[in-house]
């Protein structure tokens, strides 16, 4: 959508893969998540957005026909949690649905119909940032049922004057990367991740394909992070964030950070794994290869160098290999490689490979001309490239 966001993959947190609509999803947890952003580095690392998901709000509109916040969850009401978020220097998020009712059994109202009225609700309580989800969706069936409903809220948005940021949660039931452009910022490709290496693996194989519909100011969203959940190992999750990085997902954190490990922590805040999602080229990475469940992906950067990960889905120790010419790079005496992940730089003639543990990815940012050409004796001149 082109409406001067996400042009770059949308960061920050939804609390939904950590607490679904438990009762530990309220006010405290809320501004305790908008702290931690702050103090922990995560703010600086890019991360902006503080988004609530499904059961915020009661399960009856009032006598004006205005969406309730829950007031045992936000005893202080959203716009004074938007503000809080706010004087932190971030952003706010809410949910919808573009149904009659949301996704819970309890039936919280949708804003089918509602349109113009909850959006203007939401833009007065200084709301960023639009989750709209795709339950009770009075049966649609073509697509263009589904363009229509989730055009309605685009064009409701947009009417109030404040930019607000339009994250399609349409689970990819109705190919919404075909329709997506002009109607959102991001549209989720599959249905929902858990917090399981099988379902991460799974998203992946199905989101990976798509990269020709993504672009600066509107992304395939394969769904939020699981990092951190406790359901997958380490190596796992550096999988799961530099897969995501790749494919230039917008980056949810989905855990609930204030119990998050050092490991944990120090995954969601890789900068350099971030700056690959965040690259201003704006291109989505594309699988180069798939031998037996060893991955070769590669994404273009900015300047000019690749991002290359190394990816082994099955459960031993692999050998990866590949090469810069085959990733794309220009040819040059040397190759520099920047593990992302361990921080050592090496240089190759050309080979890029890594012995890649069960489950793990090595993941580098390589530059044509290593040390080599930084010492330019007489021997390496441009004539004498090979
Ligand atoms: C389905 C969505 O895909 C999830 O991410 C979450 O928002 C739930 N609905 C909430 O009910």
């Amino acid at each position: 959508l082109d409406n001067g966001l996400a042009r770059t993959p949308q960061m920050g947190f939804n609390n939904w893969n950590a607490t679904h609509c438990s009762g530990d999803f309220n006010e405290t947890m809320v501004k305790g998540i908008a702290d931690l952003f702050v103090s922990s580095g995560l703010k600086a690392a890019g991360y902006q957005y503080v988004n609530l998901d499904d059961c915020w709000a009661l399960p009856t509109r009032d006598a004006d026909g205005d969406l309730v916040p829950d007031p045992a969850r936000f005893p202080d009401g959203i716009k004074a949690l938007a503000d809080y978020v706010h004087s932190k220097g971030l952003k706010f998020g809410l949910y919808s649905s573009a149904g009659t009712k949301t996704c819970n059994s309890a039936g919280f109202p949708g804003g089918l119909g509602h349109e113009k009225q909850d959006a203007a609700l939401w833009a007065s309580w200084g709301v960023d940032y639009l989750k709209y989800d795709n339950c009770n969706n009075a049966g649609s069936t073509t697509t263009q049922q589904y363009i229509d409903r989730y055009s309605a809220m685009r064009d409701a948005l947009a009417a109030t004057g404040r930019p607000i940021l339009y994250s399609l949660c349409e689970w990819g039931v109705n190919n919404p990367w075909m329709w997506g452009a002009p109607v959102g910022n991001s549209w989720r490709t599959t249905g929902d991740i858990s917090d399981k290496y099988s379902s991460m693996l799974s998203i992946f194989k199905k989101n990976v394909v798509l990269a020709p519909y993504a672009g600066p100011g509107h992304w395939n969203d394969p769904d939020m992070l699981e990092v951190g959940n406790g359901g997958m190992t380490d190596t796992e999750y550096r999988s799961h964030f530099s897969l995501w990085s790749i494919m230039a997902a917008p980056l949810l954190i989905g855990s609930d950070i204030r119990k998050a490990t050092p490991a944990t922590m120090s995954i969601l805040t890789n900068k350099d794994v971030i700056a690959i999602d965040q690259d201003p080229l704006g291109v989505q990475g594309t699988e180069l290869s798939n031998a037996n469940g060893l991955h070769v992906l590669t994404k273009p950067l900015s300047n000019g160098d690749r991002a290359v990960a190394l990816f082994n889905e099955n459960a031993t120790a692999a050998a990866i290999s590949t090469t810069a010419a085959a990733v794309g790079l220009p040819k040059a005496f040397g190759y520099q490689l920047d593990d992302l992940w361990s921080h050592k730089t090496t240089e190759t003639a050309g080979t890029i490979s890594a012995v890649v543990p069960a489950h793990g990815t090595v993941m580098y940012r390589v530059h044509a001309g290593g040390s080599w050409w930084a010492y330019p004796p007489a021997v390496h001149t441009n004539a004498s490239l090979p």
